[in-house]
């Protein structure tokens, strides 16, 4: 699957399954468990959120696993940019496996500057913009909940470089159509539907929020029908390819959101309670395909939509 087709790179995967952003952290785990060839056998890497300084995140706990799903308040705890240009790109660079930086700016422009500092570094085949971040007071979710700001960072960040450039959206916005579609225009090579939802939990014996923040980001299966409509609408309205995130835990799922017409999918929550959960899907998915008898996944991206004429 080429996750940019007609950007001057393209971003070529071997299939369409990636950890989403922080599940892993910087790969480099996963490498521990599964080995070279288990990084090899996935589509692609997808980095924790990175931004301009490195941040320690928000206080503990900030997780929460409640019966319908895992809430996050993480604030994006990460090395910053600057460490993850000089230490951990120059390691990515070893494995044939393209890794996309998730970036976090707390501004447009700093969406554009992280950009700049990104093009070019060997190990490094695509940047994700995260301007869907529930969990932190700067930047972040506002920027993903204006159509206007939204195409402002997508445009700041793609002048900037050469890699492609992904858009990650938030699913707490009535029209995330309107955003996909003002992304794309601004030259976002795909759209990656969709990031946590807001939610929380109360701890009745405390009387209080479980987590500080009180609010956090909903993930797991309970997201997964929000984040299948999601996919729905934005594929239905773009023309670059969509990555659909949100509560896929096994190939059946995968299926649905490739049915609904993602290209791609992320599998995050799923591979904390089984590490093994992209390899399972990837091999299902296989499975599938040949008790089916589809010889290329793309042949069902959007099959379950109704005809076009
Ligand atoms: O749910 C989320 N948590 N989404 C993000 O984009 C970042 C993460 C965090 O670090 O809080």
């Amino acid at each position: 699957v080429d996750l940019a087709p007609g950007h001057k790179r393209g971003l070529l995967l071997r299939n369409p399954v990636m950890p989403a952003s922080g599940t892993f952290s910087w790969g480099f785990e996963f490498e521990q468990h599964f080995g070279r060839e288990g990084i090899e056998r996935l589509g692609a890497v997808v980095s924790k959120g990175v931004t301009m300084e490195p941040r320690a995140g928000n206080r503990q706990p900030r997780v929460a696993e409640t019966p319908a799903g895992m809430l996050n308040s993480i604030g994006l705890q990460n090395v910053g940019i600057r460490a993850c240009i000089e230490e951990l790109a120059p390691q990515w660079a070893r494995w044939d496996t393209p890794v996309i930086v998730n970036i976090a700016g707390d501004t447009v422009d700093e969406f554009g500057e992280m950009a700049r500092m990104l093009d070019g570094v060997p190990g490094i085949a695509g940047i994700e913009l995260n301007i869907s971040c529930p969990n932190v007071d700067t930047g972040g979710m506002e920027i993903g909940q204006s159509v206007e700001a939204s195409a402002r960072a997508t445009r700041a960040a793609v002048r900037n470089t050469d890699l492609p450039v992904i858009v990650k959206l938030t699913p707490n916005v009535t029209d995330p159509v309107q955003l996909a579609l003002a992304c794309e225009a601004e030259g976002a090579a795909a759209i990656c539907a969709v990031n946590t939802v807001l939610g929380m939990a109360i701890d009745i014996e405390r009387r209080r929020p479980v987590l500080p923040r009180a609010r956090g980001g909903l993930s797991g299966p309970a997201i997964k029908p929000i984040a299948l409509r999601i996919v729905y609408d934005v594929a239905g309205a773009v023309r670059i390819p969509v990555i659909g995130c949100g509560g896929i835990t096994t190939a059946r799922d995968a299926l649905e959101f490739l049915m609904a017409g993602a290209s791609a999918v992320q599998v995050g929550t799923a591979t904390f309670a089984n590490p093994r959960a992209l390899l399972d899907i990837i091999d299902g998915l296989e499975a599938w395909c040949a008790a089916n008898g589809v010889t290329r996944l793309g042949d069902i991206v959007g099959c379950a939509r109704p005809a076009t004429v």
